[in-house]
């Protein structure tokens, strides 16, 4: 196919199968639904990594349910982030700060002290309502060029647009930047946070891969599609969330990368090649063999596992391995939202941690991996002093 940032053409280098949106949790178990390939592919080009299928993002986030946890993990994290881009001048007290993808608005809340003015745009309805509810202004849109004009029209030309975990979710995230450059002078900086591809890769967190992350940024395809609107990448910071990300900051109009730009901008000369891709894709393969093997030798000894955490990444895993209700009957986990309801094509009945504590499985296959500690420290201290742990990401082991 073609790189949708540089129209080079691409190899495929990852088939995972067929999976339904990683998001949509269904109301009965036998409720049929669509499934749509998920296949990785990257451009030599200009370094790109992206799904090769994409949905339209009226279908996946319109109706949009995923609300930011609050988590004492995420909360350190706006602190530092904000620290950092005020340390090094990249937002100041006077700034005005327009946040794409703001969801229920908690990044925008924590910088709401500390700047001028904030502002959130978001597309899903019931989201954007309960953000400006909290206080929050926040309009209901997608961002590009013409809702991001009207949105500097009535709450400030923004100094500081920020896109946390948003702009791998389009087919074409070239519309937000083309936003957040018709409303940046020159000098505005734009902070972009994602999934960084190395840690993806190094980590084999082939989970990672479901309908909404339609991109997997490197430095060097970033550097690309901000080059292309005018924007060029000044700094880097790495960061611990959501199994590893990567905060670039880009200036418009033009600017010095920092030292940090040019060593992992080097790493990735030495990593982003067609070789690493492949041996990902074997891992991601003997992933897959030891899980299967593992279930399937549980269950036939008679043991009971279920899932903790109906995750995303989850039904990826789940799916790709080819796991069911008829080995995992349930999945164990804290959203309400989420109880009752079923996982899109396993199967699996979502249950409440309460009720998974009534009669402790033998094991926990832990889809939730990234709250690995978290998890199991609630258990023990809960009183389950039975279960074991199977973490599955970056290898297969039980803890
Ligand atoms: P998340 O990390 O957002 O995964 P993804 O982005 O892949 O969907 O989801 C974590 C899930 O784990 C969330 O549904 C809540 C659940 N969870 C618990 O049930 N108990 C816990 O103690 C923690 C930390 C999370």
């Amino acid at each position: 196919m073609t790189c949708r940032i540089c129209e080079a053409p691409t190899k495929e280098f990852l088939d995972l199968g067929e999976s339904p949106p990683a998001n949509s949790l269904v109301d009965s178990p036998n409720q049929r639904q669509a499934s749509y390939p998920l296949v990785l592919e990257w451009c030599e080009s200009c370094g790109n990594v992206q799904l090769r299928d994409c949905l339209g993002a009226d279908e996946l986030y319109s109706d949009y349910l995923y609300v930011t946890p609050r988590s004492g993990m995420l909360s350190e994290h706006y602190e530092h982030l904000s620290d950092y881009l005020m340390v090094n001048d990249y937002m100041t007290a006077d700034s005005t700060v327009l946040e794409i993808g703001s969801n229920v608005g908690y990044f925008l809340e924590h910088l709401k002290p500390r700047v001028k003015t904030v502002v959130g745009v978001d597309p899903a309805r019931q989201i954007s309502e309960m953000a400006n509810a909290a206080g929050i202004p926040t309009v209901c849109d997608f961002f590009n060029e013409e809702s991001a004009c009207r949105v500097a029209d009535l709450h400030g030309r923004p100094d500081v647009v920020v896109a946390r975990h948003c702009l791998a979710h389009n087919e074409w995230p070239q519309a937000m930047v083309k936003g957040a450059a018709a409303v940046l002078g020159v000098g505005g900086y734009f902070v972009i946070e994602n999934a960084y591809v190395l840690n993806t890769i190094e980590n084999t967190e082939f989970d990672q891969v479901y309908h909404e992350h339609m991109f997997y940024y490197s430095i060097k395809s970033m550097s690309e599609i901000l080059r292309r609107h005018d924007m060029v990448l000044v700094d880097v910071l790495m960061s611990l969330v959501h199994g590893g990300s990567i905060i670039f900051v880009a200036r418009r109009g033009d600017g010095q990368p920092t030292d940090a730009v040019h060593r992992y901008a080097s790493r990735e000369d030495l990593f982003l090649n067609g070789a690493t891709f492949a041996r990902f894709a074997e891992r991601t393969e003997s992933i897959k063999q030891s899980l299967r093997q593992l279930v399937d030798e549980l269950t036939r000894s008679g043991e009971s596992i279920y899932t903790y955490g109906a995750t995303a990444k989850g039904n990826t895993l789940l799916n790709y391995v080819g796991i069911t209700a008829e080995q995992i009957p349930f999945c164990v986990d804290n959203t309400e939202m989420k109880q009752g309801k079923f996982l899109p094509k396993s199967g699996i009945e979502v249950i409440s941690e309460e009720r998974g504590l009534e009669e402790p499985p033998g094991y926990f296959l832990l889809t939730a991996w990234n709250y690995q500690d978290e998890i199991i420290t609630k258990a023990r201290k809960a009183g389950n002093f039975k279960s074991k742990f199977i973490v599955p990401i970056p290898f297969v082991r039980i803890v």
